[in-house]
């Protein structure tokens, strides 16, 4: 596991996201509505979407595609539709905004 530094949460609008890509994985960051940071992995277990250019709503994320709803604290993908993203974890250094990834 290697933790590194990748931005500050100011990069991030509020209901907003990034991506980034670390070796062969491309990973998606939202910044949820509550100023929590969460990170998947930016593909979707239907059929590959960008999860990072879908719709915020509460704690999940809606695919851009098909509208599956996933949740970003678990990675699982809502009911009626099953299945699941790889979550990373994230730290918001509280005095400087300072964001840092662990994958
Ligand atoms: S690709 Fe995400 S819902 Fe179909």
């Amino acid at each position: 596991m290697t933790k590194m530094l990748i931005g500050n949460v100011k990069d991030i609008d509020i209901k907003g996201s990034r991506k980034l890509r670390v070796g062969q994985t491309e990973i998606a960051l939202f910044r949820l509505s509550s100023g929590e940071v969460r990170a998947v992995e930016n593909r979707c277990p239907h059929k590959g979407g960008a999860l990072s250019e879908g719709m915020v709503c509460g704690s999940s994320i809606h695919c851009p595609l098909h509208d599956w709803r996933i949740d970003l604290h678990s990675g699982t993908v809502l009911a009626p539709d099953t299945g699941h993203v790889t979550t990373y974890e994230v730290e918001v250094d509280p005095a400087t905004g300072s964001l840092y990834l662990t994958i």
